[in-house]
C-alpha cells in the first residue's frame, strides 16, 4: 500500500473548543486552509474533553465535498474521565480490541466521515500487546474504517515491537507524532528522530511553538528574539525554520486558530537558518555550550 501523503504543514485541533467559532465560521476556516494547501487535519478522540471531533464534524457537514480534499488524522488509546460525558471512569491507556474499535466508531461518528485516513496510537502503554493491536488494526483496515496507521510519542523500542507485528500481517506504521520545538529537544537528544530516519518513518511534530511558551521570557526566547531581528522576521517563523533544519521529513502541527499564523509556518518550511543561528538556539535550550 502507498504511504499516505500529508500536507507539509498540518493543522491541529486540540484547542478547537476554545476557538469560539460557530460552525459557519469554522467551515470557512477549513475551506481557507484547504485552499492554501493545508489539507491534513490532526485530531484525537479526547481533545477538548471529547468535544473537538464533533465541532469539526458539524463544520464539515456544511461543505460535503470538502472532506475529499483532506487527510483526517485522529488518535485512540487514552481513556479520560470526562467532565461532561459518561465514557470512562478511570484515567488509563487502553489498547484492547474493544476500546480501539469503540474509539474509532465514535471518532467516525463525531467527525462525520466514513473512513479515517490516519489512525495514531496516542501514547505507548506498558500493557500494549503488539500482536493483538496489529490484529485489531487489520480488522479496521479490512472493514474500510481506517486507511493508514501510525503512532505518537513512541520511542524506538516501542515503535519496533509494534511495527514487527504490523508488518507480519501486511500493515505498516507510517508516521510517528512527537514533540519538537526550540524549547523541547527531547526527541532530538534521545535519538528518536535518528531512529525514525533509519526506519524511513516521517515525523509529525506537535507543539512546534511549545504551546505558546516560546513567547514567554526565557533564555531561548531571548536568543529567538535576537535571531528574528537579524532575519527581520518573527520568532514563530524562526522556530519553524529551526524544526525544518533537522534532517527528517517533518510536518509541524500548527495549533493556532489564526490562519495568518498557519501561513507563517507554511512559508517557514521553505526557509532555512544559518547553522550558527540554529546552534545558538540549541545551546540556549541545552543551557550550556556543546562539547
Ligand atoms: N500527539 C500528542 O501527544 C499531542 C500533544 C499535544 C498536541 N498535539 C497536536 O499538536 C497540535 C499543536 O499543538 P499546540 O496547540 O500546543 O501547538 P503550538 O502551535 O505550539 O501552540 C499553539 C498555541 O500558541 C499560540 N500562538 C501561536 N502563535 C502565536 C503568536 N504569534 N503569539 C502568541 N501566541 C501564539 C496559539 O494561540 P492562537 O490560537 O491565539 O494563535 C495557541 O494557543 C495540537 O492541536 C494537536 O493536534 C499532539
Amino acid at each position: 500500500m502507498e504511504k499516505l501523503e500529508l500536507s507539509q504543514v498540518v493543522q491541529g485541533f486540540w484547542r478547537l473548543n476554545t476557538w469560539q467559532m460557530d460552525s459557519q465560521t469554522l467551515n470557512r476556516h477549513l475551506n481557507e486552509l484547504v485552499e492554501m494547501g493545508v489539507t491534513s487535519m490532526d485530531h484525537a478522540d479526547i481533545y477538548g474533553d471529547y468535544t473537538c471531533e464533533g465541532l469539526f464534524g458539524q463544520a464539515l457537514k456544511l461543505s460535503p465535498n470538502l472532506r475529499d480534499s483532506m487527510q483526517i488524522i485522529t488518535k485512540c488509546g487514552i481513556e479520560l474521565v470526562s467532565k461532561t460525558q459518561k465514557l470512562h471512569d478511570y484515567h488509563q491507556y487502553n489498547y484492547t480490541k474493544e476500546h480501539i474499535e469503540a474509539s474509532v466508531e465514535r471518532s467516525l461518528k463525531e467527525l462525520n466521515i466514513n473512513e479515517i485516513d490516519l489512525l495514531l496510537l496516542h501514547r505507548p502503554s506498558p500493557l500494549l500487546n503488539p500482536v493483538e493491536v496489529a490484529d485489531t488494526l487489520k480488522g479496521l483496515h479490512q472493514g474500510g474504517k481506517v486507511k493508514h496507521f501510525g503512532v505518537s510519542n513512541f520511542k524506538r523500542h516501542q515503535f519496533d515491537v509494534l511495527q514487527k507485528a504490523m508488518q507480519s500481517i501486511g500493515l505498516n506504521l507510517e508516521y510517528n507524532q512527537v514533540e519538537i520545538s526550540p524549547l523541547c529537544l527531547e526527541n532530538i537528544e534521545d535519538g528518536t528522530l535518528n531512529d525514525m530516519l533509519t526506519r524511513d518513518v516521517d515525523i509529525m511534530c506537535w507543539s512546534p511553538l511549545a504551546g505558546g511558551n516560546i513567547f514567554k521570557t526565557s533564555e531561548t526566547n531571548r536568543v529567538l528574539q535576537s535571531v528574528a531581528k537579524k532575519y527581520e522576521t518573527t520568532i514563530d517563523d524562526i522556530s519553524y525554520r529551526f524544526i525544518n533544519q533537522l534532517p527528517n521529513k517533518i510536518h509541524p502541527i500548527v495549533g493556532s486558530q489564526n490562519i495568518q499564523r498557519t501561513q507563517i509556518a507554511q512559508k517557514a518550511m521553505n526557509s532555512s537558518l544559518d547553522s550558527k543561528d540554529w546552534f545558538e538556539i540549541y545551546k540556549a535550550t541545552l543551557g550550556r555550550d556543546i562539547l
